[in-house]
């Protein structure tokens, strides 16, 4: 097993979820490749904590270790109102300033209008990089057209999903397991650099 660790933050707060199901998919490519992975659902965290941002309550202190140790993330959301979701705005609010330092992101949303594709680039992009990402790479936008039949199985290797194996491709080339590529990205206040 490869050092490099990934996390998966998923922000639908729907219990069938196909965001759920693409970081799913996304997963399962990343585990043939031999890397860790790990998958948070927001839904899943204690939703007064989420909303009151206690920073102190054990789950979302939980929540932020995982995303300190890990070395890639994939943050996924559904589009709301030609943005992110709330709650990936609270489970974002729970983090440190810094909490992307040196990290590589790959966005993932769902949608139903392919006019919000942007708000991956417009909404979300600049605050992975305010947080400190080292890198955040191309991301990927599936509408509602991309789940024929509710989108059960979704196959990196089919030609329709091609352009999500690109984007998860490009994630794992920018992935390393030399630590001194975390010092890179965003300047850290001093306090924050160890
Ligand atoms: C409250 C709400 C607002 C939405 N707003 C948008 C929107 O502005 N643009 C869009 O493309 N889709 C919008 N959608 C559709 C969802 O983004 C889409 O169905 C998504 O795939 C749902 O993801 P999920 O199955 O993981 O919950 C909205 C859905 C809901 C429930």
């Amino acid at each position: 097993m490869s050092e490099r660790k990934v996390l998966a933050i998923s922000a639908s707060p729907s219990e069938i979820s196909k965001t759920v199901r693409l970081v799913e998919a996304v997963l399962g490519d990343l585990r043939a490749r031999d890397i860790d992975t790990e998958h948070v659902a927001l839904r899943d965290l204690d939703p007064g904590a989420l909303l009151a941002a206690d920073v102190r309550a054990p789950s979302l202190a939980a929540f932020r270790d995982k995303v300190v140790a890990a070395h890639g993330l994939i943050i996924a959301t559904p589009i709301y109102k030609a943005s992110f979701s709330g709650l990936l705005k609270a489970g974002l609010d729970a983090l440190p300033q810094f909490a992307l330092a040196g990290k590589v992101v790959l966005p993932l949303a769902t949608g139903g209008s392919l006019a919000h594709v942007l708000a991956l680039d417009y909404a979300l992009r600049p605050v992975f990089q305010s947080m400190g990402a080292r890198h955040v790479v191309q991301s990927h936008f599936a509408g509602e057209s991309d789940f024929p039949g509710g989108g059960e199985h979704i196959a990196l290797g089919d030609p329709s999903w091609a352009g999500l194996r690109f984007a998860c491709d490009n994630f794992v080339y920018s992935l390393t397991d030399d630590h001194r590529a975390s010092m890179l990205g965003h300047p850290r206040p001093p306090n924050e650099v160890k």
